[in-house]
């Protein structure tokens, strides 16, 4: 190991306390599994998925790889339904609490995995009536309530494979993701609550099925959670707890569909670098091993642990370590429906302390927003039950890491930086905690299985500690499997820049104990708040306003979110005077386009837009002018840009 020297911010090796409590002891422990996952993955991955996994049928093969498509224990038979209910309501974990929910108003839920196992069975018999069966796909569009998570079990029971839609997202974003999945329902609330004020959504999904333009819709299930009034268009719209109602005693058992291993379990759609975003597919088996193997190895399970991840679970985060990851693995899995302010700035603290939680998940922009507050809200509150903590979604600068690790754990509890994305279905480079010293800002070390390198643009690895393009050389199990309806963006995204490899679209580096530092996005996909937003979705979006005739999109770096929409408009002849009131309004149609949490933080209008000879915009240039900030003020003047413009039009830089 390195001297604090070479790392700034030293290094934290795991207390001899947690050591000896730990799943994965000590280096020596990481190395060994490293190393039989290096030597022979397959009899490595056969082992976790028979340790870790029921299969009602086994595979004939571990993997069958012809890059770049994969298929993971290939003829087994199983359910991830089944392996996160049934197996433990028939164990000792029956009368465990599954889903320990709060609601932002304050109320508690606590749901056992018998009592979910017959929530789940309900409604999986209430799809089933509607006709609805294997192969069919449906649209999951709530607020964190524990009927999100009944909705995906219940679809993984039958097979239906499911695509959660983040309660943020607008009508036109529901839309379009219904209709490039051909869903046939689309399941929902009334609204939720969000900082005190209800978010309503069964008007968005009106807003979508508006003038037949998703005609796959037969369906649309409401829950009921805020009490307030919808339209409910007859023949296609009905209450869950009125289907409910409707079914006979024998509807709270229904048996767990023996599927494929490689059966779609869902579609997530993520940003990619065009304007239309991409169906991310994962399938049964692979994915349901890899997140269940990451939750002992990372998490450090315990049977006792109350497990809290506040992604919300319309993110990959939620589906794997909310919903899926935690339940299969038996845990109690903390979800709570608001934000992180309300009703004032220690709500986390407050549902950490009220509810004992060992283990605490959240990101980098949670971290640096509640720094900002102060230390004396969690100050306020006994969080002596934590003993482990964790971070995801964007790089976690040190000083946040510094204040998570005292503030927040008092020095006892290590921080797993976890490096993942949509794609990879669970975790990839993250500590074992254990096992591996810490250093902040580091993943660390890769997950046994996985082979990442640092390569040049050519595709050679570069000399050690080198910054460079982070791929993988070899398939995991929770890996995607394509992107939905498009196979040739899947190889030409993913697998054509360095051939046989995967190419994760991060810059990084890697030191010389092997730890890996990732730099951030290499593409045109910005990150704000952890969520992953493409520069040309918001362009696209800029574009379709009728003032609007030319937009350019960058992330500028802030403080708390990472980044933040940066947007560039120049303007369709006539408009040019009113920028103030345009601003504004431009900032609104970009959230009713995609969603709140897109709305960019500054539009700026200019007359012209750098381009390259070949008429490609030359985001770099409008990346260093935000980041420098040699523009100034919210409005840039016409002629700054045209200048800029002219001038890069001179260069041959393509
Ligand atoms: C970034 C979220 C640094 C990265 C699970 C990746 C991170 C993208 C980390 C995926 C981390 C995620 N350190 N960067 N620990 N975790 N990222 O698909 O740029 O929403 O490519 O998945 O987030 O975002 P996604």
């Amino acid at each position: 190991m390195s001297t604090t020297e070479k790392d700034p911010h030293g290094v934290y090796p795991p207390s001899p306390e947690f050591v000896r409590h730990a799943h994965v002891q000590g280096i020596d422990g990481y190395r060994d599994l490293y190393r039989r996952a290096e030597q022979d993955p397959e009899a490595f991955w056969g082992e976790i998925a028979s340790e870790q996994i029921h299969w009602f049928e086994k595979w004939t093969r571990v993997l069958d790889w012809q890059p770049p498509f994969a298929h993971w224990f290939v003829g087994a038979k199983t359910n991830v339904s089944y392996n996160c209910l049934d197996r433990h309501a028939a164990s000792h974990r029956k009368n465990k609490i599954a889903i320990l929910w709060e609601g932002e108003p304050g109320e508690h839920r606590h749901i056992t995995y018998q009592e979910l196992l017959r929530l789940v069975c309900r409604f999986a018999n209430v799809l089933k009536a509607r006709g609805l069966k294997a192969g069919d796909r449906s649209i999951i569009y709530m607020p964190m309530v524990p009927e999100l998570a009944v909705a995906m079990l219940a679809c993984a029971r039958l097979g239906i494979t499911h695509s959660v839609v983040f309660g943020g997202f607008s009508a036109e974003a529901l839309k379009a993701r219904i209709q490039d999945l051909g869903a046939s329902v689309v399941i929902t609330c009334d609204g939720g609550y969000r900082r005190g004020k209800e978010v309503a959504l069964k008007p968005a999904v009106d807003e979508a099925l508006a003038a037949g333009e998703c005609p796959t819709i037969k369906d649309v299930i409401v829950y009921k959670r805020t009490g307030s009034n919808v339209s409910m268009t007859s023949g296609r719209d009905s209450w869950w707890h009125e289907l409910d109602a409707a079914l006979p005693d024998s509807a709270d058992f229904c048996p767990a569909v023996e599927l494929d291993s490689e059966h779609p379990l869902y579609v997530l759609y993520t940003s990619g670098t065009t304007g239309k975003p991409k169906g991310i597919l994962h399938m049964t088996g692979g994915y349901l091993t890899h997140v269940t193997a990451t939750m002992k190895w990372v998490f450090d399970l315990k049977d006792s642990d109350t497990f809290w991840c506040s992604a919300d679970i319309g993110w990959v985060t939620g589906h794997s370590y909310v919903v899926y990851g935690p339940l299969s693995a038996g845990a109690t899995t903390l979800m709570y429906e608001g934000a992180p302010d309300y009703p004032q700035f220690d709500r986390f603290w407050k549902i950490i302390a009220r509810h004992r939680v060992n283990t605490f998940y959240t990101s980098p922009t949670a971290i640096r927003a509640l720094i900002r507050q102060g230390d004396q809200w969690p100050e306020a509150h006994d969080l002596s039950s934590l003993r482990l903590l964790g971070s995801v979604g964007e790089p976690i600068n040190p000083a946040a890491w510094e204040w998570y690790y005292r503030v927040i754990g008092k020095g006892r509890c290590p921080i797993v930086d976890t490096w993942w994305q949509t794609e990879t279905g669970g975790m990839l480079i993250a500590p074992m905690p254990g096992a591996v010293p810490l250093k902040p800002g580091s993943g660390t070390l890769p997950m046994p299985g996985v082979i990442p390198d640092i390569v040049d643009f050519h595709g050679y690895p570069v000399e050690p500690g080198r910054e460079g393009f982070l791929i993988l050389r070899r398939p995991w199990p929770g890996m995607i499997r394509n992107i939905w309806g498009d196979p040739e963006r899947f190889k030409e995204q993913y697998w054509t820049k360095v051939p046989g490899a995967y190419f994760t679209g991060d810059a990084a580096r890697c030191d010389s104990d092997g730890y890996y530092w990732i730099l951030g996005r290499v593409d045109d996909v910005m990150n704000v708040s952890g969520h992953r937003l493409s520069t040309m979705e918001v362009e696209s979006a800029l574009v379709k306003h009728p003032f609007v005739a030319e937009a350019a999109v960058v992330g500028k770096p802030h403080e708390i979110t990472g980044q933040a929409v940066c947007c560039f408009v120049t303007l369709k002849k006539g408009h040019a005077s009113e920028h103030e009131k345009l601003g504004k309004e431009l900032r609104q149609w970009v959230a009713h386009e995609i969603g709140a949490f897109a709305r960019p933080e500054e539009i700026r209008f200019t007359d012209a837009l750098p381009k390259t000879r070949s008429g490609k915009i030359m985001r770099r240039l409008l990346r260093e002018i935000v980041s420098s900030n040699t523009v100034s003020g919210d409005v840039t003047t016409l002629e700054d840009l045209s200048v800029i413009a002219n001038l890069a039009a001179q260069t041959d830089e393509d």
